[in-house]
């Protein structure tokens, strides 16, 4: 314990005895022999005083400091147990050198059972971490992050996200292993639950889209159905024709091979009416020729629209697109709907066509349903191509006279499922499946209200070089 009053210890004193300086007594011999003996024990008393005094300090001091120790102690214990992960502090040899609260009521054991035990004591046989992974770890000096531990407890095995972390001593020697875990039952059953919900979210999805594609299966047939009816019954009626004016040339050719005189021939001519079958046989045939092309045709846009080669780029004229998904959703829809079409010939984009169409279609389909049990109805497609900064583009502008779309709604209907028609009538697919076309071909499509009613789709694509 130090001293005070050392500073003025002469050069003479007895190195060893602590009261040596305060006495400073004279060697035999010396010049201060002479010293009044009372003024010499006067300075040892005092200099006693001062050694008490000092003592009683260091006393209050070491109680402070003691104070001090419990207090933080304390802090430590009230933060030990408050914790809500468990907490095992090992040596580097894995054995348990202190536990929190949570971690006794883990174990069900008290601290003192858990103390000194190996931490594979702990941990259940299934454990996915092991002992000696934790072991390994620390000996590598890495840290233990995320990994799953599964301890032994009275309830059984309890699994438990752990991170862990090398303790050190003032020294900064690695003395120890510092272990923090969280149980994650919970978290497991809450992902499990979310999990299971995003499965049937994507199910219904799956079954939504699926019900749009029939959906519009079933308006695409029907739309092309309605095509085909049209050329099928006038190559019908004229085959019928064809069929009748051959019986009756049959018929004056079986007189004529019979040997029939030139008055008998002129009276069945007239009577088979043989020069107007002639007359109007080639106008009969080259109808049938007509319907069948058409017929061809049909079916032609039918393979090149509804394919689906996602790698095949062509370039492709709108004019043509524009058509056929007029032709194939409105006119079989609304049969009375007047519809002009004004996109140029030659209007040429570069991509799927038969992407473009599936949007052409769907924006015929919206304006029809737009327009349902309206009394003024119009339907009014525009194609025209123009200059940009960005280069040329084509655009093409359907126009209905339904009610136009909602202001608030404008920025709600390219999202998918957004829908303001019946159950069973509408998914709310069709404008967003446009909207990712549009972007697949660097396009955009854009919805707008007319001044004068009803909405404005329009669809703008780079221009074919
Ligand atoms: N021409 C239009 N006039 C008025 N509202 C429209 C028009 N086109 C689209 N909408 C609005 O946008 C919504 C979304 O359209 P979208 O084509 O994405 O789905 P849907 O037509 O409702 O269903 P789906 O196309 O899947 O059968 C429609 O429900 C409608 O409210
Ligand atoms: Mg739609």
């Amino acid at each position: 314990m130090p001293m005070s009053g050392r500073k003025d210890t002469p050069r003479e004193q007895l190195p060893d005895s602590p009261l040596a300086g305060a006495l400073s007594l004279p060697r035999a011999g010396s010049d201060f022999g002479a010293i009044d003996a009372d003024e010499a024990w006067i300075a040892v008393i005092r200099k006693m005083d001062e050694t008490y005094a000092e003592l009683v300090r260091q006393q209050v001091e070491l109680e402070a400091k003691n104070t001090a120790l419990e207090e933080a102690q304390g802090f430590i214990a009230g933060l030990l147990g408050s914790m809500t992960d468990v907490l095992v502090a090992c040596d580097l040899s894995g054995r348990v050198e202190q536990v929190n609260l949570a971690a006794e009521r883990a174990f069900g054991l008290r601290a003192d059972a858990l103390l000194g035990r190996p931490l594979s004591d702990l941990l259940d046989p299934s454990s996915e971490t092991t002992a000696a992974d934790v072991l390994a770890t620390v000996a590598r000096r890495q840290r233990i992050a995320d990994r799953e531990f599964t301890l032994a407890t009275p309830d059984g095995p309890l699994a438990i996200a752990v991170n862990g972390a090398l303790r050190f001593d003032p020294r900064g020697r690695a003395v120890g292993i510092v272990l923090v875990g969280r149980p994650i039952g919970e978290l497991r059953a809450a992902y499990g639950a979310l999990a299971k919900a995003h499965e049937h979210l994507k199910r219904t999805q799956q079954q939504l889209v699926h019900a749009e594609k029939m959906a519009s299966l079933g308006r695409l047939v029907a739309g092309v159905a309605h095509e085909l009816n049209n050329p099928i019954s006038f190559v019908y009626g004229n085959a019928h024709a064809m069929k009748r004016y051959a019986e009756r040339l049959i018929a004056y050719l079986d007189q004529v091979h019979a040997g029939a005189d030139a008055a008998a021939l002129a009276k069945a001519r007239g009577e088979l009416r043989i020069d107007r079958a002639l007359s109007d046989i080639p106008a009969t045939l080259s109808g049938m020729l007509e319907g069948a092309e058409r017929v061809r045709d049909i079916v032609a846009d039918l393979r090149r629209f509804s394919s689906d080669r996602r790698e095949a780029r062509e370039v492709f004229d709108l004019a043509g697109v524009v058509r056929s998904a007029v032709d194939w959703v409105a006119k079989s829809q609304m049969p009375d709907l007047p519809i002009t079409v004004a996109v140029p010939e030659g209007l040429e984009a570069v991509g799927h066509p038969g992407h473009i169409h599936q949007v052409m279609m769907n924006l015929v389909q919206n304006a029809v349903d737009a327009m349902e049990g309206r009394a003024d109805r119009r339907l009014e497609i525009t194609g025209a191509r123009f200059e940009t900064p960005d280069g040329l583009q084509v655009a093409v502008r359907v126009r209905d006279t339904g009610p136009g779309i909602h202001d608030a709604l404008m920025d709600r209907i390219f999202d998918p499922f957004f829908t303001t028609k019946p159950v069973g009538k509408g998914t709310g697919l069709g404008l967003s499946i446009c909207y990712r076309i549009a972007e697949e071909h660097e396009g955009r499509l854009e919805a707008a209200n007319h001044p004068e009613g009803g909405a404005i789709l329009s669809l703008v694509l780079p221009a074919a070089p």
